[in-house]
């Protein structure tokens, strides 16, 4: 499907009033590319394609690239909290944004490359053959063998396969020092690596927890996700104090919120559980919807409904503590 976006889009999006000067002067010095002109009933307008929101969030986005290439882990072992939403999300926010990533899905059941895979697989063999993480792992199969491309130039995955229980047969340090020599060879070409991880805190789940620079956990404020939490916060410090790094910077985010009392306590509660490290906005329960169905962001879909200004301030607050956190390289 071809998406085209005009100055009032961009604005939407990159969440400010970009005035139609600042791109034709953009335009002129070749700072973003060119848009297209196309008839509106009378009218004419330009319009950028999807492919051309990169260029155009490097001059006026509002996620700035970090000193050094980092990895995310979005994780907590309870189903259905918006982990692979918020990969998602996350990944085409920091893509839309200029930024090169690459995200890996870590569900064998499958999480966020579902919605960012462009061919829709015909027959339980085309699965089988597609080369995933698990071809990495067992075999030794180069990163560029692996990834695939989405309708964004700045966005690679790496898919999520039935095949990936095949890593199951490694031993927990085979699947860390393998995982963390992909992860050091795809920190070349990207400036983020973004994991989803299964709810079942697999070893593959475990290492990528350790090795990733920076922790996103999602707390649901509904009943059962509160019950969990307290059980699963547990599991994750364990997780990390096994590969010997309490000090890694952990960010919780409350998800799921409705405006009833019992789901505005447990926010309250989570707040009050990790006042530093929770942020400050949470993510609403959004009925309506179909996030990731199109392949698109709440961003690039729905930038003007509510669901989109939870997103723009739990990426912005998350992304400040990246910043902040991450040094400068060496020299
Ligand atoms: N804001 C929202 N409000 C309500 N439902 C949502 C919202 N965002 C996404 N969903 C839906 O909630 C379901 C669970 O989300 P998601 O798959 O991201 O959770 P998860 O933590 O990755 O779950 P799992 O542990 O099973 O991988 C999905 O069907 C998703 O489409
Ligand atoms: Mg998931």
């Amino acid at each position: 499907m071809d998406y085209s976006f005009t100055p009032k889009d961009l604005s939407a999006i990159y969440r400010r009033k970009i005035e139609n000067w600042a791109l034709s002067s953009a335009e002129e010095s070749e700072k973003i590319p060119r848009g297209e002109r196309v008839a509106r009933g009378k009218a004419s307008v330009r319009v950028w394609t999807l492919e051309q929101l990169p260029a155009i969030g490097k001059q006026f986005g509002w996620l700035k690239c970090a000193a050094a290439p980092i990895s995310i882990c979005i994780t907590m072992p309870k189903a259905s909290v918006l982990k692979s939403t918020i990969a998602f999300n996350l990944s085409r926010a920091l893509a839309i944004n200029g930024q090169k990533v690459l995200a890996i899905g870590l569900d064998k059941t499958g999480g966020v490359s579902d919605s960012l895979n462009l061919d829709q697989l015909q027959t339980l063999k085309d699965d089988a053959k597609t080369i995933g993480l698990h071809s990495a792992l067992k075999e030794g199969a180069s990163l560029e063998k692996l990834v695939k491309h989405t309708n964004l130039p700045t966005l690679n995955f790496i898919p999520e396969t039935s095949q990936l229980f095949l890593i199951e047969s490694l031993t927990e340090v085979e699947i860390s020092e393998r995982l963390s020599h992909l992860l050091e060879n795809a920190k070349q070409t990207y400036d983020v690596v973004v994991f989803d991880t299964s709810s079942s805190l697999t070893a593959l789940d475990k290492s990528a927890i350790r090795l990733a620079d920076h922790i996103l956990v999602p707390l649901g404020c509904d009943l059962r996700s509160y019950r969990a939490s307290d059980f699963g916060v547990r599991q994750l410090s364990e997780a990390l104090s096994k590969g010997g790094n309490q000090s890694k910077s952990v960010t919780y985010v409350p998800t799921l919120k409705q405006q009833t009392r019992l789901s505005l306590e447990i926010e309250a509660n989570y707040r009050l559980s990790y006042p530093t490290q929770t942020l400050g906005h949470s993510i609403r329960v959004n009925e309506d919807s179909e996030e990731g169905a199109n392949q698109l962001s709440v961003f690039e879909a729905e930038p003007t409904l509510p669901i989109a200004e939870d997103y723009f301030h739990v990426i912005s607050q998350f992304w400040s503590r990246v910043i902040e956190t991450t040094k400068s390289p060496p020299g």
